[in-house]
């Protein structure tokens, strides 16, 4: 089969159409798990899943991620995430408000990060809610030798909280002790492909080897500079049922903020990489 696809932004997402993710046959889910891969983004519009067939989709994908942010989840259904600013009496219904978020790969603070993550959008604002996607690879690729040379065979501290950055929420110690702090090399081997990606979290990062936090946070600093660049980046505007997934060994990724009276309400899920071949390297 011929898949239907469109290649966004720059070139390296790919949005496929014709396709029903609650049914589709292995042949056609191995085409997608493959050309996800090379594109790093791959966008599918009109999705009607319910959270069995998210979860069983997921699953296809690779082993279960459970985040470990557990006042998030879907109170039946541990594997979901809800991400959004409505609240329930008072209570967050799910994660991460309305505000921006910064460039980020997904849980690059535990020992084995979540290979992809899927968003599926249910009600999206009408104004902002963009999440833009950074390509890592492309960047690596195109870097000039000085800025290169910065980042070879070096390595990077990831922790669940960043030193000195605003808290939307508090991180309760258990959560803490499940995610100690992981060093992971600055430059990731992607596991199935010849191909390397730095593997940039300015959220996360807390350290470059031996650097002071002043210095690395200057070095994180101007490899997000290069990395953000628009040739490097696309931006995916919303629409409900639009489901997106993402490989955070090659992508990193950000949100811009919506007006709080406006609401936006998606689930999330997440698959591992084998164990084997989970740490980064
Ligand atoms: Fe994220």
């Amino acid at each position: 089969m011929t898949l239907k696809t469109t290649l966004l932004g720059n070139g390296f997402a790919v949005e496929f159409a014709g396709i029903d993710l609650a049914h589709i046959d292995d042949q056609t889910f191995a085409e997608v798990r493959d050309l996800w891969m090379r594109h790093k983004v791959a966008v599918f519009r009109d999705q009607v899943l319910s959270d069995d067939e998210l979860v069983s989709f997921t699953e296809r994908m690779g082993p279960l991620f459970v985040h470990v942010r557990d006042q998030f989840r879907a109170l039946d259904r541990p594997e979901i995430m809800y991400i959004s600013n409505i609240e329930d009496d008072g209570r967050p219904l799910g994660a991460l408000g309305n505000g921006d978020l910064h460039w980020h790969s997904d849980q690059t603070y535990t020992k084995r990060p979540v290979f992809g993550t899927i968003l599926y959008a249910i009600e999206v604002p009408s104004d902002g809610g963009e999440t833009w996607f950074g390509d890592l690879a492309a960047a690596y690729a195109a870097m000039p030798a000085d800025l290169r040379k910065s980042v070879e065979g070096r390595k990077a501290c990831y922790s669940i909280e960043k030193k000195s950055i605003e808290r939307r929420y508090e991180t309760p110690q258990y959560q803490k002790d499940q995610a100690p702090d992981q060093w992971h090399p600055l430059v990731r081997t992607h596991p199935y492909l010849d191909r390397k990606a730095l593997y940039l979290s300015p959220s996360h990062m807390n350290g470059i080897d031996e650097l002071s936090f002043e210095d690395s946070e200057a070095e994180v600093a101007r490899l997000q500079d290069w990395s953000a660049r628009p040739e490097f980046v696309y931006k995916h505007s919303w629409r409900p049922n639009d489901l997106v997934f993402w490989d955070n060994t090659s992508i990193m990724h950000r949100r811009d903020g919506f007006p709080s009276e406006q609401r936006r309400f998606m689930k999330r899920t997440g698959f591992h990489l084998p164990e084997e071949l989970g740490v980064p390297f």
